[in-house]
């Protein structure tokens, strides 16, 4: 595990966004698992400005997201597939039909989920995995508890997790309270990680996640078993560390 001290928010975004734009280069028609969340905004912005320069190149990358809140169509501001476009996609080369997020408004969860993995197989895999870190150690939606084991699944959000998320909903009646989320075993078999994490806020769970014990209960801890993670955290999220 590769572990970059960024000096703030900023500086950890140009650090990641470097390192996704060496994925792009090093392999063109490459395919980025993609993130939502504050985490990874300024990553985006950074990679929009360097496309804008000419440096780099989406037409033959493909994207899967990680996750969608179930209920929530495209067209909501909430929605996850919303926020790629709003923060990422519409700005850049991407081939839109080459980007995926779970199917929200697929009723039927095993449907949804089936036929995500679906996808995610038949791109072959994720080179390199974007993520952040939810307060109570989260990855994508895999709430404390998800077996490791598991492919896209839906699940039940956690209190903790609505209460976060709440921000950006008018109510927190608004909050959806299932979402679809690829599994840990869909992050883990990526060949690549790359963690974003900033804030104070989160320098308690981020030394649980990088030296305590690998559990269940904080999900993001199993990435100490993968072979290729680089974590780039700004100097609050490291604090405790
Ligand atoms: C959400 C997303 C996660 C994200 C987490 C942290 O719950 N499903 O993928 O990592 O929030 O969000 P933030 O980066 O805003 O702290």
């Amino acid at each position: 595990m590769i572990i970059y001290r960024a000096k703030n928010y900023q500086d950890m975004s140009r650090k990641a966004a470097n390192i996704i734009s060496a994925q792009i280069i090093m392999k063109p028609n490459c395919v980025l698992g993609l993130a939502t969340g504050s985490s990874p905004v300024g990553t985006y912005k950074q990679l929009i400005e360097w496309y804008k320069k000419g440096d780099l190149d989406f037409s033959k990358v493909t994207s899967v997201n990680l996750d969608e809140y179930k209920g929530l169509s495209p067209e909501n501001d909430q929605s996850y597939r919303y926020f790629m476009n709003h923060n990422l996609f519409d700005h850049v080369n991407i081939d839109k039909t080459h980007t995926f997020v779970p199917n929200g408004l697929e009723k039927d969860s095993k449907k949804a989920c089936d036929s995500y993995n679906e996808i995610i197989r038949k791109q072959g895999g994720i080179d390199l995995q974007l993520l952040g870190l939810g307060h109570n150690g989260h990855i994508g939606f895999n709430e404390p508890g998800a077996a490791f084991e598991k492919e896209t699944h839906c699940v039940d959000l956690t209190e903790s997790t609505i209460e976060a998320n709440k921000r950006f909903f008018a109510s927190e009646e608004d909050v959806p309270r299932q979402a679809y989320t690829m599994g840990i075993k869909n992050i883990m078999q990526a060949k690549k990680i790359l963690v974003v994490v900033s804030g104070e806020d989160k320098a308690a769970i981020l030394k649980e996640v990088l030296y305590g014990a690998i559990t269940p209960e904080v999900p993001a801890s199993i990435l100490q078993l993968h072979n290729d993670v680089t974590i780039v955290a700004d100097e609050a999220a490291l604090s405790n560390s």
